[in-house]
């Protein structure tokens, strides 16, 4: 039976009992409007941990829209229910009032790696991402944190920040969940049209072209721009970058080092992201 805790004193005591009794504990943050690439996560964590934590909480420090903010689905009863199918422990689900009470005035910066793709698009995301999670770490105390690879920005931002701050946790990343046409799983997936929708598969279609053709020798700008073509010919009204990149500072590719391959694009007023190995 999975139980719902909205304050902090009570999980961490909960947790404490756990780990007193020498059982491992493992956190999967989110934002809830829970679809299969969550749980996922929520599967793996099941499966390595003796006790799970899902954590639901709308961060309102990470949206630089408040209009996104706003439109942010809310379905906690929907999340519930889904995840006692995996089953988890608990849902520490907290008030935005726990997690930022009055008088807060801390903020966590992660240098270099919050700056590109995301961090240019959306000024100030990553701190409040840093920062949130910093603290949901402390809240939980939990030994492992599982993190979706479809964030792969996020994910590399919350791997600098652990392993500059020496936070006493261990980051692991789990696959992208696609829909069976490669669409990545998305809580914004949602808002697309039916029109929309069906045409939304072509950026990971795209990406995945690109890459081979990068892989194969290929000149990287050709590939990118004959993809960037392919989506707005598709319908997307804007590519906001598609670009490869060093698979974990997020700067330009190093010789001999992991690249990764990433995309973000407008489509029906719907912004997707994406990204692949190289
Ligand atoms: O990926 C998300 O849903 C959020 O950015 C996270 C990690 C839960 C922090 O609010």
């Amino acid at each position: 039976m999975t139980r719902i805790i909205r304050d902090i004193a009570t999980l961490q005591s909960l947790v404490r009992g756990w780990q007193m009794q020498g059982q491992g504990v493992g956190v999967v943050p989110t934002m809830g409007a829970l679809h299969d690439g969550h749980l996922s996560l929520a599967r793996l964590a099941r499966a390595n941990e003796d006790r799970v934590i899902v954590t639901i909480f709308v961060n309102p420090t990470q949206f630089n829209d408040p209009g996104d903010l706003a439109k942010y689905p809310r379905t906690e009863q929907a999340d519930a229910a889904l995840l006692e199918t995996v089953p988890v422990d608990v849902i520490f689900a907290p008030p935005p009032d726990q997690v930022y009470p009055p008088g807060f005035t801390s903020r966590v910066h992660v240098g270099g790696v919050s700056d590109p793709l995301e961090g240019a698009m959306r000024p100030g995301h990553f701190d409040g991402v840093a920062t949130v999670v910093t603290k949901l770490f402390g809240m939980t105390r939990a030994d492992r944190a599982y993190f979706g690879e479809k964030d792969w920005q996020q994910l590399q931002v919350v791997r600098r920040l652990v392993a500059d701050l020496n936070l006493p946790v261990q980051i692991v990343g789990c696959d992208t969940v696609r829909e069976t046409d490669g669409l990545a799983m998305s809580s914004r997936n949602a808002r697309l049209s039916d029109a929309a929708r069906a045409v939304a598969p072509v950026l990971y279609r795209e990406m995945t072209r690109a890459a081979g053709a990068i892989a194969v020798g290929g000149d990287p700008g050709d590939a990118l721009m004959a993809a960037t073509d392919a989506l707005h010919a598709a319908g997307f009204d804007q590519v906001e970058y598609l670009a490869v990149r060093d698979a974990a500072s997020l700067g330009d590719p190093v010789p001999g080092q992991p690249r990764r391959l990433l995309a973000a694009a407008w489509l029906d007023g719907v912004r997707l992201i994406d990204n692949i190995p190289l």
